[in-house]
């Protein structure tokens, strides 16, 4: 077997300070995001349980693809597309909806030493953009292989893992929690709070996230959302509660890879709310037990949280303009796993086995992920020296 690793760091560190949250205080105002043609007002973001219950007049669910439309469609595109890609199941919905994923890479299925990427749409199942959005991604790198470069470059030097529905039960029931009504971006284990750590209690689709991510040493990744246009990175809490900017020990690399999807994007990055359309999550509202943080910490996975839509259910009629907008960030950020940071394998002296290995910065005081991995070997590096690596 092939041990990977990789890490990225960013060579651009500036100084955001990433403001905005204001609109979204859930004790000041609860903003109108919109949806006048539904005659309804969508609470903010996260905070909010969304109520559906709202009856909107016309039917939101027109133009989406049902979950049996979904699934038809990741088969088919297993199919069509087999030589580059392969579909799984990484485990059930509550009410026994397979969580299927697509994995493309020149050699799907197969270890290699190259970073792995995970998308993961519809987390919350009244945000349905990403789960639409990932299945025309996945059939637009299929279409482009062989003639686009950014694209060869993604299936021939990365696995790219594509969920798109994490929530299965929420979307069919149209609301944010799954069948259970739990809000599953506040289900997983959290660093400041107990309240989620046994791993038994945990909801079918988020305990199906965490056996994905100890099978698979994904390097990054990303969720979609919906309720706002911004890229989100850790930490999601902060230790007081308190909103306030609150820098992981990569925060750098956080800016740097958010950047990449806020300045690829259509607009994202002339947000008046954001500046240049990210935010560490703290500074803009704390959340806790969020997949984010938890796949950083416990994964060594750097995980943003992306905000793509003001509306959280738009017209279905706006999905290949919403597409249109998403695309070059979507694949820039894939890619920038590639075009940035050090990629090699360790072997052993003596038999030359392949060795779990962990590359750390000198300068950055990392969340230790050893114990979580049973990862022997360390490599040290300086910035200066990890700028230049490759071995
Ligand atoms: C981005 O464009 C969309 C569609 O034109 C618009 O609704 C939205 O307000 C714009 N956002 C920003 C930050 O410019
Ligand atoms: C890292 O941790 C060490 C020891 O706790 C401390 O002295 C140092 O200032 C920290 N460095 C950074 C960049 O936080
Ligand atoms: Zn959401």
């Amino acid at each position: 077997m092939n041990i990977k690793f990789c890490i990225i760091f960013s060579l651009f560190l500036r100084n955001v300070i990433a403001r905005g949250g204001d609109r979204i205080n859930p004790l000041s105002s609860a903003s109108d995001l919109g949806f006048p043609n539904h005659g309804y007002v969508v609470l903010a973001r996260h905070l909010f349980e969304d109520n559906q219950a709202r009856h909107p007049r016309t039917d939101i669910t027109r133009g989406y693809m049902t979950n049996s439309e979904l699934e038809k469609a990741v088969k088919e595109f297993g199919r069509r597309c087999s030589h580059i890609s392969r579909v799984y199941s990484i485990g059930k919905s509550v009410q026994g909806f397979p969580l299927l994923v697509i994995e493309i890479s020149d050699k799907p299925g197969k270890e290699e030493p190259e970073p792995a990427f995970k998308f993961v749409g519809n987390v919350h199942g009244d945000e349905p953009v990403g789960r639409e959005l990932l299945i025309l991604l996945a059939n637009w790198i299929c279409d482009n292989y062989m003639r686009d470069p950014l694209v060869n470059l993604i299936v021939d030097k990365v696995h790219l893992h594509i969920l798109p529905s994490m929530n299965p039960d929420g979307f069919s029931l149209k609301r944010r929690g799954n069948a259970n009504d739990i809000d599953l971006n506040r289900d997983f284990p959290d660093q400041f709070f107990p309240w989620n750590n046994d791993e038994d209690a945990r909801q079918p689709e988020t305990k199906a996230i965490m056996s994905w991510l100890r099978e698979i040493h994904f390097t990054a990744s990303a969720s979609l959302h919906g309720g706002a246009l911004v890229a989100n990175y850790p930490w999601d809490g902060s230790l007081d509660k308190r909103k306030h900017y609150y820098a992981c020990p990569d925060d750098g690399t956080f800016r740097f890879l958010a950047s990449i999807y806020s300045k690829s994007h259509y607009n994202m990055s002339l947000s008046k709310e954001f500046e240049g359309g990210i935010t560490n999550g703290a500074a803009w509202y704390p959340v806790y037990g969020g997949m984010q943080d938890w796949n950083y910490i416990y994964g060594g996975c750097f995980e943003l949280t992306l905000e793509i839509t003001d509306n959280k259910w738009p017209n279905a009629m706006e999905l290949p303009t919403i597409w249109e907008y998403n695309k070059m960030s979507m694949l820039n950020l894939i890619a920038s796993l590639v075009k940035t940071g050090v990629h090699g394998r360790v072997f052993s002296s003596d038999r030359g086995r392949p060795l779990s290995g962990l590359i750390t910065i000198k300068e950055i005081n990392y969340t230790d992920i050893r114990e979580h991995f049973g990862i022997c070997e360390v490599l040290f590096f300086s910035v200066q020296d990890a700028i230049s690596a490759e071995f």
